[in-house]
């Protein structure tokens, strides 16, 4: 009979149908270095317990080093009838230091607080790697903004021209967001800094073993408290599957307009050669597959999190073998973000703006009608009453196909006596960008500001 973890109540094997149903070391080996540090860090514990003695921690030690090496350089593989990673490497235990010693490390645990413990192992592990991965997008975003500071374009709000903003503050919008995410990334990891190993199956153990003790080996900042739930829990794993979901939303906002831009309609931007691709039958084609991927590999992110959180819903304590597909669609979201930030990061950075056509399309559309009302808000005009007048400017203008800036003084003067000349003096967009000034607006002495908190929170991110 094939090497199991639990045979000997049983009278044979199960059916070939269920070993493959039930098979999970196809996604699971990425947690054999975590399933291996927990072993480790086990042995000790039931040594300290006095469950194993000085020679047969040294012996356990010594083959879990051996298995490890094997693990890295592939010489250790799971076999066919392996059920899962923990079964796996019990078994390459076993074959390198013996039954007697290898035998042991099972006691006091269950593959249900390994799992639980190894996930959140990982999932920390690859927060990290996930948050400098975002920051690199963040980084090509100070970088454009750095670059193109005081370069005007049309802000828009439903995809309307609204009032002009600087390139630079919309930049740093996206930037903004993405560091949120960063952040989410760190206060998930302080709830994630439980360890479960030592819940047992779902129970606790009554080996005397020390459950704070694992947690302080493996790099947890302590022990769960309720071994019921830290087997059964699976909030932390939907948690960063959100915030995956949500960074690659906050991605897909960014690529969404970069394929607009690059529209020969907007002419806004042009990709570069090394972040585009072609057309195999029209040879003019230059795409913008990068952000293509992203806003739909974004998709593909919030299924992701959904699809793990229809698992939990309804789940009764304790642990389940639903719980078994936590780990695809968090594996698939790290996996998704790891091949597209970077292509992401350099797609931005490698962008080239089209400032002039910006610049020249920030003041259409009537986009300074709003400087006209606040001006005349500033001459102790209600705003109801300023709102009236400067659409009405704005009704004359579209009569005549103009722009605000053409109407002459007796134009203004016949639609209301407060439309003195001074109201030139917002007519521009340099006078519309330099008047809002108060914290967060896109003036161009607050822009400079923020841009330099952007690059401070960056580098302490
Ligand atoms: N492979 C399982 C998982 O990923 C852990 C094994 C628990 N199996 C069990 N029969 N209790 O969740």
């Amino acid at each position: 009979r094939p090497v199991s973890l639990w045979g000997g109540r049983f009278s044979g094997g199960p059916a070939q149908a269920l070993a493959a149903l039930s098979r999970s070391t196809h996604f699971d080996w990425r947690l054999a270095p975590h399933d291996i540090a927990g072993s480790r860090a086990h042995a000790r514990v039931l040594h300290r317990a006095g469950l194993l003695d000085d020679a047969a921690l040294a012996t356990m030690l010594d083959g879990l080093e051996r298995l490890r090496a094997d693990v890295e350089s592939g010489a250790f593989v799971a076999a066919e009838d392996d059920e899962d990673v923990h079964t796996a490497l019990e078994r390459g235990l076993i074959e390198r230091v013996g039954p007697d010693v290898g035998g042991r490390v099972r006691a006091g645990r269950s593959r249900n607080d390994q799992i639980a413990t190894l996930l959140r192992m990982y999932l920390r592990e690859q927060s990290r790697a996930l948050g400098g991965l975002v920051l690199d997008v963040v980084d090509a975003l100070v970088g454009q903004a750095r670059a193109h500071l005081g370069v005007p374009m049309p802000g828009r709000t439903h995809l309307q021209h609204a009032q002009p903003v600087l390139l630079s503050h919309h930049l740093l919008a996206h930037a903004w967001a993405l560091l949120r995410d960063i952040d989410r990334l760190r206060d998930w990891d302080a709830r994630t800094s439980l360890s479960p190993y030592g819940s047992g199956a779902l129970a606790g153990s009554s080996l005397g073993l020390d459950p704070e003790a694992v947690a302080a080996d493996l790099g947890f900042a302590g022990a769960v408290e309720n071994s019921i739930d830290g087997t059964a829990s699976r909030d932390v794993v939907a948690e960063f599957a959100f915030v995956a979901a949500m960074t690659a939303v906050d991605v897909s906002r960014m690529a969404e307009e970069v394929i607009l831009w690059a529209t020969k309609e907007f002419s806004f931007v042009t990709l570069d050669d090394a972040y585009s691709t072609g057309s195999s039958i029209m040879p003019q084609k230059k795409n913008p597959d990068v952000a293509e991927l992203a806003r739909g590999k974004a998709g593909r992110l919030v299924g992701d999190l959904a699809g793990l959180l229809t698992t939990l819903k309804a789940l009764p304590l304790a642990y389940n073998r639903d719980l078994q597909e936590d780990k695809e669609p968090v594996f698939d979201a790290i996996d998704t973000l790891e091949v597209l930030l970077p292509a992401f990061s350099g797609m931005v950075a490698t962008l080239t703006f089209h400032t002039e056509r910006m610049a020249a399309l920030a003041p259409q559309g009537f986009s300074l009608a709003t400087d006209v009302a606040e001006w005349l808000v500033r001459q102790g005009v209600p705003f109801r009453v300023a709102h009236e007048v400067a659409g009405a400017c704005v009704r004359l203008c579209e009569e005549r196909g103009c722009e605000l800036w053409d109407l002459r003084d007796s134009d203004l003067a016949g639609i209301s006596e407060h439309l003195t000349p001074g109201v030139r003096e917002v007519l521009s967009v340099e006078g519309s960008l330099a008047s809002r000034a108060g914290k967060g607006g896109t003036a161009p002495v607050r822009v400079a500001e923020q841009l330099e908190r952007v690059a401070a929170v960056a580098t302490e991110a």
